[in-house]
Protein backbone atom coordinates (compact mmCIF):
# COMPACT_ATOMS: atom_id res chain seq x y z
CA UNK A 1 0.00 0.00 0.00
CA UNK A 2 1.23 3.44 -0.96
CA UNK A 3 1.45 6.47 1.73
CA UNK A 4 -2.36 8.37 1.68
CA UNK A 5 -2.96 11.80 2.26
CA UNK A 6 -4.27 10.40 5.38
CA UNK A 7 -8.60 10.66 6.48
CA UNK A 8 -8.68 14.38 5.20
CA UNK A 9 -7.60 16.05 8.63
CA UNK A 10 -4.52 18.40 8.09
CA UNK A 11 -1.56 18.59 10.95
CA UNK A 12 -2.44 20.75 14.22
CA UNK A 13 -0.30 23.27 16.17
CA UNK A 14 1.85 21.50 18.52
CA UNK A 15 2.16 24.97 20.43
CA UNK A 16 -1.68 25.16 20.85
CA UNK A 17 -2.15 23.85 24.10
CA UNK A 18 -6.13 23.54 23.36
CA UNK A 19 -5.32 21.05 20.55
CA UNK A 20 -2.81 18.97 22.14
CA UNK A 21 -5.34 18.40 25.00
CA UNK A 22 -8.21 17.51 22.72
CA UNK A 23 -5.67 15.17 20.63
CA UNK A 24 -4.33 13.67 23.97
CA UNK A 25 -7.80 13.31 25.28
CA UNK A 26 -8.90 10.96 22.03
CA UNK A 27 -6.29 8.21 23.91
CA UNK A 28 -8.99 6.45 25.88
CA UNK A 29 -8.32 5.30 29.82
CA UNK A 30 -9.39 4.01 32.34
CA UNK A 31 -10.14 6.53 35.68
CA UNK A 32 -8.16 5.71 38.92
CA UNK A 33 -8.35 7.96 42.16
CA UNK A 34 -4.39 8.32 43.72
CA UNK A 35 -4.44 9.02 46.79
CA UNK A 36 -2.53 9.73 50.34
CA UNK A 37 -3.20 9.09 54.31
CA UNK A 38 -1.45 10.67 57.23
CA UNK A 39 -1.64 13.83 58.31
CA UNK A 40 -2.43 15.56 55.12
CA UNK A 41 -5.19 13.38 53.04
CA UNK A 42 -5.93 13.99 49.60
CA UNK A 43 -7.23 12.38 46.79
CA UNK A 44 -7.12 13.16 43.09
CA UNK A 45 -8.79 11.92 39.63
CA UNK A 46 -6.03 10.55 37.08
CA UNK A 47 -6.50 9.26 33.89
CA UNK A 48 -2.33 8.98 33.46
CA UNK A 49 -2.13 6.01 35.20
CA UNK A 50 -0.20 3.10 33.65
CA UNK A 51 1.37 -0.34 34.60
CA UNK A 52 4.83 -0.45 33.84
CA UNK A 53 7.05 -3.03 35.32
CA UNK A 54 5.73 -6.92 36.57
CA UNK A 55 9.24 -7.64 38.47
CA UNK A 56 9.30 -5.36 40.62
CA UNK A 57 5.44 -4.59 40.42
CA UNK A 58 5.87 -1.35 39.14
CA UNK A 59 3.12 1.77 38.14
CA UNK A 60 2.81 5.22 37.72
CA UNK A 61 0.88 8.20 37.36
CA UNK A 62 1.67 11.78 36.17
CA UNK A 63 0.91 15.22 38.12
CA UNK A 64 0.11 18.34 37.30
CA UNK A 65 3.45 20.47 38.94
CA UNK A 66 0.23 22.95 40.31
CA UNK A 67 -2.11 20.51 41.76
CA UNK A 68 -2.13 20.09 45.23
CA UNK A 69 -1.74 16.36 44.69
CA UNK A 70 1.87 17.17 44.01
CA UNK A 71 3.20 18.93 46.94
CA UNK A 72 1.36 16.03 48.69
CA UNK A 73 3.06 12.82 46.80
CA UNK A 74 6.07 15.00 46.70
CA UNK A 75 6.37 14.68 50.60
CA UNK A 76 4.74 11.03 50.81
CA UNK A 77 6.03 7.08 50.95
CA UNK A 78 3.41 5.49 50.17
CA UNK A 79 0.23 6.28 47.89
CA UNK A 80 -3.11 4.43 46.82
CA UNK A 81 -4.73 3.90 43.16
CA UNK A 82 -8.08 2.74 43.05
CA UNK A 83 -9.19 1.91 39.36
CA UNK A 84 -12.96 3.38 39.48
CA UNK A 85 -15.71 0.80 38.09
CA UNK A 86 -18.67 1.63 35.71
CA UNK A 87 -20.92 3.65 37.39
CA UNK A 88 -18.35 5.91 39.25
CA UNK A 89 -18.18 8.50 37.68
CA UNK A 90 -19.31 10.71 40.33
CA UNK A 91 -16.70 9.98 42.19
CA UNK A 92 -14.29 11.12 39.43
CA UNK A 93 -15.97 13.94 39.09
CA UNK A 94 -15.53 14.42 42.89
CA UNK A 95 -12.24 14.62 42.82
CA UNK A 96 -11.42 16.20 39.58
CA UNK A 97 -13.75 19.49 41.82
CA UNK A 98 -11.16 21.94 42.12
CA UNK A 99 -13.92 23.67 44.90
CA UNK A 100 -14.09 20.01 47.02
CA UNK A 101 -13.13 20.56 50.26
CA UNK A 102 -10.04 19.80 51.72
CA UNK A 103 -8.39 17.41 54.02
CA UNK A 104 -10.34 14.18 55.13
CA UNK A 105 -13.38 16.32 54.53
CA UNK A 106 -13.07 15.63 50.96
CA UNK A 107 -13.65 11.62 51.67
CA UNK A 108 -17.56 12.51 53.24
CA UNK A 109 -18.92 12.20 49.36
CA UNK A 110 -17.86 8.85 48.89
CA UNK A 111 -17.46 5.30 51.12
CA UNK A 112 -13.77 4.06 51.82
CA UNK A 113 -11.48 2.57 54.27
CA UNK A 114 -8.07 3.06 54.62
CA UNK A 115 -5.63 0.71 53.12
CA UNK A 116 -4.21 -2.21 55.40
CA UNK A 117 -0.84 -1.59 53.86
CA UNK A 118 -0.36 2.06 53.66
CA UNK A 119 -3.31 4.23 55.56
CA UNK A 120 -4.03 5.55 52.22
CA UNK A 121 -7.89 5.98 51.30
CA UNK A 122 -9.36 3.40 49.09
CA UNK A 123 -12.68 4.06 47.54
CA UNK A 124 -15.22 1.47 48.23
CA UNK A 125 -16.85 -0.54 44.98
CA UNK A 126 -13.68 0.01 42.99
CA UNK A 127 -12.59 -2.30 40.53
CA UNK A 128 -9.08 -2.58 42.13
CA UNK A 129 -7.14 -1.15 44.84
CA UNK A 130 -3.20 -0.56 44.38
CA UNK A 131 -1.14 0.26 47.47
CA UNK A 132 2.15 1.42 47.10
CA UNK A 133 5.40 2.17 47.74
CA UNK A 134 7.35 5.80 46.57
CA UNK A 135 9.69 4.25 44.14
CA UNK A 136 11.10 7.41 42.12
CA UNK A 137 9.77 10.58 41.12
CA UNK A 138 10.83 12.15 37.34
CA UNK A 139 10.52 15.13 35.97
CA UNK A 140 7.75 15.35 33.10
CA UNK A 141 7.93 18.77 32.02
CA UNK A 142 4.72 20.67 33.34
CA UNK A 143 3.90 17.09 35.33
CA UNK A 144 5.79 14.94 37.62
CA UNK A 145 6.37 11.43 36.63
CA UNK A 146 5.73 9.59 40.30
CA UNK A 147 6.54 5.60 39.89
CA UNK A 148 5.35 3.77 42.93
CA UNK A 149 6.01 -0.41 43.97
CA UNK A 150 2.87 -1.58 44.80
CA UNK A 151 3.26 -3.54 47.52
CA UNK A 152 -0.55 -4.94 47.81
CA UNK A 153 -3.26 -5.17 45.66
CA UNK A 154 -7.05 -6.88 45.07
CA UNK A 155 -9.44 -6.88 42.35
CA UNK A 156 -12.99 -7.17 42.70
CA UNK A 157 -14.11 -10.01 39.56
CA UNK A 158 -16.73 -9.28 37.20
CA UNK A 159 -16.81 -5.50 37.32
CA UNK A 160 -16.32 -3.47 34.41
CA UNK A 161 -14.03 -0.58 34.42
CA UNK A 162 -15.28 3.23 33.96
CA UNK A 163 -13.70 4.56 30.70
CA UNK A 164 -12.85 8.02 29.67
CA UNK A 165 -12.41 9.49 26.37
CA UNK A 166 -12.52 12.17 23.95
CA UNK A 167 -13.81 14.40 26.97
CA UNK A 168 -16.34 11.69 28.42
CA UNK A 169 -17.05 9.21 30.87
CA UNK A 170 -17.79 5.99 28.72
CA UNK A 171 -19.05 2.36 29.78
CA UNK A 172 -17.89 -1.01 27.46
CA UNK A 173 -20.99 -1.84 25.59
CA UNK A 174 -22.78 -5.07 27.18
CA UNK A 175 -22.25 -6.61 23.82
CA UNK A 176 -18.35 -5.70 23.55
CA UNK A 177 -17.31 -7.52 26.64
CA UNK A 178 -15.64 -9.92 25.03
CA UNK A 179 -11.99 -9.62 24.40
CA UNK A 180 -10.76 -8.86 21.61
CA UNK A 181 -8.12 -11.45 19.81
C1 LIG B 1 -10.93 12.44 33.75
C2 LIG B 1 -9.85 13.27 34.41
C3 LIG B 1 -8.55 12.80 34.47
C4 LIG B 1 -7.55 13.57 35.05
N1 LIG B 1 -6.28 13.08 35.09
C5 LIG B 1 -5.30 13.82 35.66
C6 LIG B 1 -3.97 13.31 35.71
O1 LIG B 1 -3.66 12.20 35.27
N2 LIG B 1 -3.01 14.10 36.29
C7 LIG B 1 -3.31 15.34 36.79
O2 LIG B 1 -2.39 16.00 37.30
N3 LIG B 1 -4.57 15.83 36.77
C8 LIG B 1 -5.56 15.10 36.23
N4 LIG B 1 -6.84 15.57 36.20
C9 LIG B 1 -7.14 16.88 36.79
C10 LIG B 1 -7.25 16.81 38.33
O3 LIG B 1 -8.09 15.73 38.73
C11 LIG B 1 -7.87 18.13 38.87
O4 LIG B 1 -7.15 19.22 38.38
C12 LIG B 1 -7.89 18.13 40.40
O5 LIG B 1 -8.80 19.13 40.84
C13 LIG B 1 -6.53 18.44 41.00
O6 LIG B 1 -6.66 18.31 42.38
P1 LIG B 1 -5.71 18.96 43.46
O7 LIG B 1 -5.07 20.22 42.86
O8 LIG B 1 -6.64 19.30 44.62
O9 LIG B 1 -4.72 17.92 43.85
C14 LIG B 1 -7.86 14.83 35.61
C15 LIG B 1 -9.19 15.29 35.56
C16 LIG B 1 -10.17 14.51 34.98
C17 LIG B 1 -11.59 15.03 34.94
Amino acid sequence: MRPGSGSGAGPTDVTDPGQLRQIFGSFATGITVVTVGGDAPHGMTANSFASVSLDPPLVLVCVADDALMHKVLEAADHFGISILAAGQDQVARHFSDGSRPQGLRQFDAVRWRPGPATGAPLIDDALAHLECAMWRRYDGGDHTIFLGEVVRMRRRPDQDALLFAGGRYARLAPHRREAVA
